[in-house]
């Protein structure tokens, strides 16, 4: 395991006080704030060194680039960024997301909005000139469309953002043609309630101007350590791309167990007011739930089992059950003793070691929970690249992503890849 090091700065009396200050107005010691402001810089700098890039018009770094709606904490759009695509432009309407997002891929230009207030003239505005993405990639919150929501109601408003979606879709490809986009949603999605509204979706999606395919993926067939069926539509621009086809990724040999992930990790930070994430271990989200309920210690809590509707116990040999959580219902570590910490959590849905989720613990419960698992978005984009007759994506100065930051648990190496 690495362990921490410490760096020295000078600083003249009044540049300190200036940074404290700064840090004070954010709610945060100066060496949480500095650290921060310090690897977003260094990330924005090594970004275009360590990511991917495809040789196209013989400039040798053009990265193709997307708009992300829906971006959430950017799950999905670092999925794509491992393959070899950019985000240039990426919103959501909650700001946790937002600055989540920010903070992850310092390349981007992010905003917090609704969808349905967006038109390509605002897009142009904050891109700075006449945004034509490459693709478009997105997926709608899922929660009015989930079997889990016992609660559905047929006149819920974000039924319609999809067709928002479309919409602005449409919009932009009658400008400049897209080449691709990417819808993401929950399986509940193809049940029998919402039959009509998905057929409409689908609908508009080929009135936007694109040839339409549909996939049920699981993760789990993706090298991501969960069980977590999701409904993936690509459109491929019908027009640009007459003969192309999508197929959906051919799902790998291999089944990550949540061992393979998260076991050997030491115990998490639990939740307090006034902590301070630097001085966790191993990562700043490895902070869980207080474990308050006598279920945690009495060995009531046995592995693969469920006790009531909120202590699913995890089992160490098989991937995990889908990290999708209400409030309290943060799966329970294999151990019984508490609930995963928000680290393992994102371990689980395959963020790299290096991935932080900022906002409280309510809001990076959520965060998890909504992301598409990275791997799962890098193989969708690898075969979006290969629909597209894209050429694969070769790695610049290999091994950059290590250099700069050393996985601290031997369960994470992998993730560097
Ligand atoms: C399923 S999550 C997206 C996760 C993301 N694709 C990822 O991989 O990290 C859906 C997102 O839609 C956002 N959202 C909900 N209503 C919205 C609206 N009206 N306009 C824009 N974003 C909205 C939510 O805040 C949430 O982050």
């Amino acid at each position: 395991m690495e362990r921490d090091s410490k760096l020295m700065i000078r600083l003249s009396a009044s540049e300190k006080a200036l940074l404290e200050e700064t840090a004070a107005e954010q709610g945060l010691k100066v060496a949480s704030w500095a650290r921060r402001v310090l690897l977003r810089g260094a990330k924005a700098e090594m970004g275009s060194e360590d990511t991917p890039a495809y040789g196209l018009n013989g400039s040798g770094r053009a990265r193709p680039e997307l708009l992300s709606l829906f971006c959430g904490p950017g799950g999905l759009d670092e999925g794509f960024r491992q393959a070899g695509f950019r985000t240039a432009l990426a919103t959501d309407i909650d700001k946790d997301c937002v600055a989540t997002f920010r903070h992850n891929h310092p390349e981007a230009k992010t905003f917090t909005a609704d969808i349905a207030a967006l038109t390509p003239r605002k897009l142009d505005r904050i891109y700075g000139g006449e945004f034509a993405p490459f693709g478009v990639i997105g997926g709608p919150p899922c929660q009015s469309f989930s079997v889990s929501n016992v609660h559905q109601k047929d006149d819920d408003p974000r039924h319609n953002l999809p067709l928002a979606y479309a919409k602005l879709l449409k919009a932009l490809n009658r400008r400049r043609p897209i080449s691709f986009f990417l819808f993401e949603n929950v399986p509940g999605l193809l049940g029998p309630r919402h039959k009509e509204r998905y057929l409409r979706f689908k609908e508009e999606f080929q009135l936007a101007g694109f040839k339409v395919y549909e996939a049920l993926l699981d993760a789990k067939d993706y090298g991501v350590p969960q069980e977590r069926p999701r409904v993936f539509i690509v459109g491929i621009n019908a027009k640009a791309y007459p003969g192309a086809e999508w197929l959906p990724p051919p799902p790998g040999d291999e089944v990550r167990t949540v061992r393979d992930t998260i076991a050997g990790l030491p115990e998490p930070v639990h939740n307090a007011k006034g902590l301070d994430p630097e001085t966790f271990p191993v990562h700043p989200n490895h902070w869980c739930l207080v474990p308050k309920s006598r279920k945690f210690g009495n060995a009531n809590l046995k592995e693969g089992q469920m006790f009531g509707r909120s202590f699913r116990t995890l089992r160490w040999d098989a991937p995990s059950w889908v990290v999708a959580y209400g409030h309290r219902e943060v799966h329970v570590h294999p151990r019984g003793h508490r609930r995963l910490s928000i680290y393992e959590a994102m371990l689980l849905q395959t963020f790299p070691h290096q991935y932080e989720l900022l906002g409280n613990m309510t809001a990076q419960v959520r965060l998890v929970s909504e992301a598409v698992p990275p791997r799962l978005g890098f193989s969708i984009a690898e075969s979006i690249r290969k629909a597209l007759g894209l050429p694969a994506a070769r790695q610049e100065r290999k091994g950059a992503t290590s250099r700069r930051k050393e996985p601290r648990h031997p369960a994470t190496a992998d993730l560097f890849t």
